[in-house]
């Protein structure tokens, strides 16, 4: 397994719209592990190929309190959203330091593929639904922040902007 560079807002490559895994192999499989020891070791709950600059709709989550429920997906999708919107509060690996409050469907029925390229359907809701949520818009090139005011992604940019340069110096 091997850790990977995580992209940082506002860099380009986030908002690329991933392409679908035509078969699930070994390297399909080597990247889900290696997004699955990145999030671990950033002390995330959830990671999108998009955000290691993997164009490729793989990603991996993990909303249990003892990190060892690791979930890798390939090409998830959203096949159904029940009425009723839940919010909970996001933040993101890509977006350093911001937590902010999302509403989104809160109960959805995801279907994907799974590390033997096996169809799976997931139901889920809580805290799982708005995490599988969150890492689809990834390979989308969407991202939680797209949510919100236009005020706040402003002042968002802003931040992530300074923080770039000052890493820079
Ligand atoms: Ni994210």
């Amino acid at each position: 397994m091997a850790m990977l560079d995580i992209l940082h807002h506002p860099d380009p490559r986030l908002r690329n719209v991933a392409a679908p895994v035509e078969a699930v192999d070994d390297g399909v499989r080597r990247l889900a592990d290696d997004l699955l020891e990145t999030m671990y070791s950033a002390r995330g709950i959830g990671l999108a190929a998009v955000q290691v600059g993997v164009a490729r709709r793989v990603v991996v989550v993990d909303v249990s309190p003892q990190r060892n429920a690791p979930l890798a997906l390939v090409n998830p999708r959203v096949a159904e959203a029940h009425e009723g919107l839940a919010e909970f509060e996001e933040g993101c690996l890509s977006v350093p330091g911001v937590y902010e409050t999302v509403p989104r469907p809160a109960r959805v029925r995801i279907d994907a593929l799974d590390r033997d390229g096996q169809a799976v359907s997931i139901e889920a809701e809580g805290a799982l639904a708005a995490c599988l949520q969150h890492e689809i818009d990834h390979l989308d090139g969407r991202l939680f922040v797209d949510y919100l005011s236009r005020l706040k992604q402003q002042r968002i940019r802003k931040r992530a902007l300074k923080h770039q340069r000052e890493a820079l110096a």
